[in-house]
């Protein structure tokens, strides 16, 4: 079954064409992150501007690499929630316009669903249930995959996703957005102990976590020192908010596996690409024997061949839309349309 995804959530335009949700046939990303570097985040309106320009482009590209026409296909995914509502309203809108006019069945497409779906692609032999954590710039979630549609929230920030803290502490330390994957590259030479910063836990709820707390206190370490006149190693700074971040990442969702009993452990989303965090989740698991999926770092990020694996399971459960299919900007993983 060949599939068409559709993605525009934040500020990657992407489409691609996924065969029975694992075979990537094709996978086009425009990013426009150089742009919104200028501002320092996402500005949402010209990422709804330049995903009405990019879209058609790359849906036509995606189709050209697949060398797959319209007519054999088998139905057009498409992320509907949760993101910023102007992007995803032109993918939404675009893939509506093309399942009207083909007939081929609408599957829409939970974001954080299709981050976990990644590892289908990357890791053809694996299959729930299993633990996984989702880590992306908007969100940071322990969830329990039951089944491919199937899916419960053990826990959650209460505040700041991973990801944006990444992004804000890399800010403070004049690196541009998003900062995540630059501070990652300047902490492999840095010493994770130079620092001690706090680990933030979430009283009476041990799975939840809270990342706003360590934000500002490596804000204030760099403040402080700068008033000080005292130049701190980046390289240290950066190992240790990694160190930080990755340690209460670990800590909540190990213990969920172990309170569970789940022995398959799975990571997903931009921040699955962090370095350390692959590494210490390789390594807890090897030690406990559990096993550990993870997807390759060129499926960690946006894109829409994540998308297209999700709407093959979506579509087999028999989740299809209509054409007053709306876009949302929160939606829960447990309970979408
Ligand atoms: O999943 P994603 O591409 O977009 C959202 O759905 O939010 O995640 C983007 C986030 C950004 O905050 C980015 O800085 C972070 O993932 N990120 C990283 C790394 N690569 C991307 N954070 C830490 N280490 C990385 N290597
Ligand atoms: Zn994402």
């Amino acid at each position: 079954m060949k599939i068409l995804a559709i993605e525009s959530s934040c500020d990657e335009t992407a489409a691609a064409v996924v065969e029975d949700g694992r075979r990537v046939l094709s996978s086009v990303v425009a990013s426009q992150v150089n742009e919104h570097r200028l501002y320092g985040g996402v500005v949402p309106e010209i990422a709804s501007r330049r995903h009405a320009e990019a879209i058609v482009p790359v849906v036509r590209q995606a189709l050209e690499q697949a060398d797959v026409g319209l007519g054999e296909l088998d139905a057009i995914g498409v992320t509907y929630a949760p993101g910023l509502i102007g992007a995803l309203l032109v993918g939404v809108n675009f893939a509506k316009g093309l399942s009207l006019s083909t007939g081929l069945p609408l599957v829409p497409v939970h974001h954080l669903r299709s981050h976990i779906a990644s590892n289908y692609i990357s890791n053809p032999e694996l299959k729930p249930p299993f633990l996984c954590l989702v880590v992306s710039g908007g969100h940071s979630h322990i969830v329990m995959v039951e089944d491919y549609t199937r899916m419960r929230i053990i826990g959650k920030t209460c505040d700041d996703a991973a990801g944006e803290a990444f992004d804000k502490a890399a800010r403070s330390m004049g690196m541009p957005y998003p900062g995540g994957i630059a501070l990652d590259k300047v902490a492999e030479d840095g010493d994770p102990h130079a620092f001690k910063l706090p680990r933030p836990t979430v009283h009476g709820s041990p799975y939840d976590f809270s990342f706003s707390g360590l934000k500002t206190a490596v804000i204030n370490l760099l403040h402080n020192s700068a008033q000080k006149g005292e130049k701190l190693n980046r390289a240290d700074v950066c190992a240790s908010f990694r160190y930080a971040v990755v340690d209460c990442l670990v800590t909540n969702f190990v213990k969920a596996a172990e309170d569970l009993d789940c022995k398959r452990l799975v990571i997903a989303g931009g921040v699955s690409a962090n370095s350390l965090l692959r590494r210490t989740l390789s390594e807890e698991c090897a030690e406990r024997g559990w096993e550990f999926y993870m997807p390759e770092k060129s499926l960690c990020g946006d894109n829409a061949a994540m998308v297209g694996a999700q709407a093959y399971f979506e579509l087999i459960d028999g989740n299809v839309a209509h054409s007053d299919l709306n876009a949302y900007a929160t939606m829960s993983i447990e309970n979408p349309l």
